[in-house]
């Protein structure tokens, strides 16, 4: 059985490689994508899915819906020192959408995924956790029938916002929503975190970017990746000092489900992580605001709190990665 999954995400750079991941990977089955704000408005980053998927070839298999628009309460920031203003620059490479966003609203649709898919769905999250929370504030019946939650947020001893560089961007941009998940009794057992204590250690090298664009057949897919690879390295050499390449944030999410759902040897993912009770400083005045505190550390026995990732086999990640790219050449509709 495909894990099915629901992909709620702000593409973004390494959303559009965990957006290739989910179409291509055979252990992932990708029931649809809602786009929110983020790295760039709600409405670039609705139009940066729709190219992707197209670019990918799977515009008609998957459905694109507009996901939350703005923070619970918070107007919104976004991420232009490493995204760019569209969210995805970098290339000319991207094409024009060939699918139009879903009418239906994305709670609708997650709504109907999550019945269909009853405890046994994974809703991925790799932007801010807006429009999640609005979910299960709204339909709070739906939390007891996901199996679980991966976020790429957060961090326990790293961080890349605020003036003591203690929060995490995804987190940072709505603390309450990253509150409602992460501190709600019924939700926060069944999170499983990738924050930037294990992202910061999925390094997308030279080598491995020019192993995206290939050596023999350089089809115009992965020359698109590879200029997207060549911006996001470009960035965080600026803006945060990575001078051996990006830190690979979102693909990170898919990593852990191939173990948990019995795909994948635990001896050959080898996710290693801490079961941790968390809460995010939501203070504006403070200098660690946004920043994810671990408030209680469980034994694994107790089967209690939020399964916090610090490590993993990193050369299990990247052949993921590569892989998906070769399914996702034969799919492609960009020539
Ligand atoms: O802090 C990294 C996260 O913020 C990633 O999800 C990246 O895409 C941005 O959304
Ligand atoms: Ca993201």
């Amino acid at each position: 059985m495909k894990i099915p999954v629901w992909l709620d995400c702000d593409p973004g750079h390494d959303d559009a490689i965990a957006i290739t991941l989910c179409c291509f990977h055979p252990a992932l089955q990708l029931l649809g994508i809602n786009a929110s704000y983020g790295n760039a408005p709600a409405t670039r980053t609705a139009y940066n899915a729709r190219s992707l998927i197209t670019a990918l070839g799977m515009f008609e298999q998957i459905p694109v819906y507009a996901g939350a628009q703005k923070p619970l309460y918070r107007t919104p920031e976004y991420a232009p020192d490493i995204h760019g203003e569209s969210g995805l620059d970098g290339t000319e490479l991207l094409p024009e959408p060939k699918c139009d966003l879903q009418e239906k609203s994305y709670l609708d649709a997650m709504e109907e995924a999550i019945l269909k898919y009853s405890n046994d769905i994974t809703i991925v999250v790799t932007g801010p956790l807006t429009s999640l929370a609005t979910l299960l504030t709204q339909r709070p019946h739906l939390k007891s029938k996901i199996r679980y939650i991966s976020i790429m947020g957060g961090g326990v001893e790293v961080g890349n916002r605020n003036d003591n560089c203690s929060a995490e961007f995804n987190v940072w941009i709505d603390p309450e929503a990253a509150n409602f998940v992460l501190q709600d009794s019924e939700l926060k057992d069944k999170c499983i975190l990738l924050g930037l204590d294990i992202t910061h250690k999925a390094i997308a090298t030279q080598q491995v970017i020019e192993n995206v664009r290939g050596v023999v057949d350089k089809s115009k897919l992965r020359q698109l990746f590879y200029e997207l690879f060549q911006f996001f390295a470009h960035s965080y050499e600026g803006a945060q000092d990575f001078k051996n390449g990006p830190p690979l944030h979102d693909p990170l999410t898919l990593i852990p489900l191939l173990e948990f759902y019995g795909w994948t040897p635990k001896s050959q993912v080898q996710f290693y992580y801490k079961r941790l009770d968390l809460k995010v400083v939501d203070d504006t005045n403070q200098p660690d605001f946004g920043k994810t505190c671990v408030i209680k550390e469980y034994d694994f026995e107790d089967k209690k709190g939020t399964m916090v990732g610090f490590n993993s086999n990193m050369e299990f990640f990247w052949k993921q990665i590569l892989s998906s790219f070769e399914e996702a050449e034969k799919h492609s509709t960009i020539e």
